[in-house]
């Protein structure tokens, strides 16, 4: 759902600065215009364990991945300025009490990702997360969903071998076209689960700010991980 823009926007995003890219598609040179986010995030992130959400609103859930690890890097990429702010400022705050420390391992990025090309180079990734991705529940938008299989097989390329995708959604619609899409790609589910924190799987451990709505509200989280 798209938000109302928040007050002073552009001042409050540039405070934020330190913890948010920006493509460099508007370079002027063509090395640089194909720099992808990824490496401009974390420039020696060849060496690193890398780790992408696609969607991650208001950063929640990619803020306790990276205090938790502090030797992945993750990358959020949100397509609104306003629900990004919302993560950005919580990096800073978790960064230290004046915001003095900045969290190496953790960056923001306020783009609609359409292709992954911009996104890093094939086979860089170790792990992508879709959280509570939008439904898209008009059959003739279903391209528009975040897990249409030819998303899903972009985002393969991008994996290094052994990456994983995991995906939790709260909407049975699109968790059941998800699962057709997975099986199109001819992938078989890693994990999977129609209720994740009855499971037992770890990925119960790390809640978004909507799964922590719908678990409050008492819906059940489905949740699938694939490792194509
Ligand atoms: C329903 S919210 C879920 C937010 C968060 N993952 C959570 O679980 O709390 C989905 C978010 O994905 C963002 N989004 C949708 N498509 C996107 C895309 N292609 N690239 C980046 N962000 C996207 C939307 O702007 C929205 O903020």
């Amino acid at each position: 759902m798209r938000q109302r823009k928040a007050k002073n926007l552009d001042r409050r995003l540039r405070e934020c600065g330190a913890y948010l890219i920006t493509p460099h598609a508007e370079a002027e040179t063509e090395p640089e215009r194909e720099t992808k986010l990824m490496e401009v995030a974390f420039p020696d992130f060849s060496m690193r364990r890398n780790y992408l959400e696609i969607g991650c609103g208001r950063g929640d859930f990619l803020l306790q991945k990276a205090l938790a690890d502090p030797e992945g890097s993750f990358l959020g990429i949100e397509g609104q300025e306003t629900v990004v702010l919302r993560a950005l400022e919580k990096a800073v705050l978790a960064g230290g009490p004046e915001g003095t420390g900045i969290l190496k391992n953790l960056r923001f990025a306020c783009v609609f990702v359409q292709s992954m090309e911009t996104v890093c180079p094939p086979k860089s990734l170790d792990g992508i997360y879709l959280n509570f991705s939008d439904p898209w529940p008009k059959a003739r938008h279903a391209k528009r969903r975040l897990t249409y299989r030819g998303r899903l097989l972009d985002y393969a390329d991008a994996l290094r071998p052994g990456g994983f995708i995991e995906i939790k959604t709260d909407n049975t619609g699109l968790f059941d076209f998800t699962l057709e899409e997975i099986e199109a790609c001819g992938w078989t589910p890693a994990m999977i689960s129609r209720d994740l924190h009855e499971s037992g799987y770890a990925a119960a451990q790390t809640m978004t700010e909507y799964e922590k709505k719908f678990r409050a509200a008492g819906v059940p989280v489905c949740y699938v991980r694939v490792e194509p």
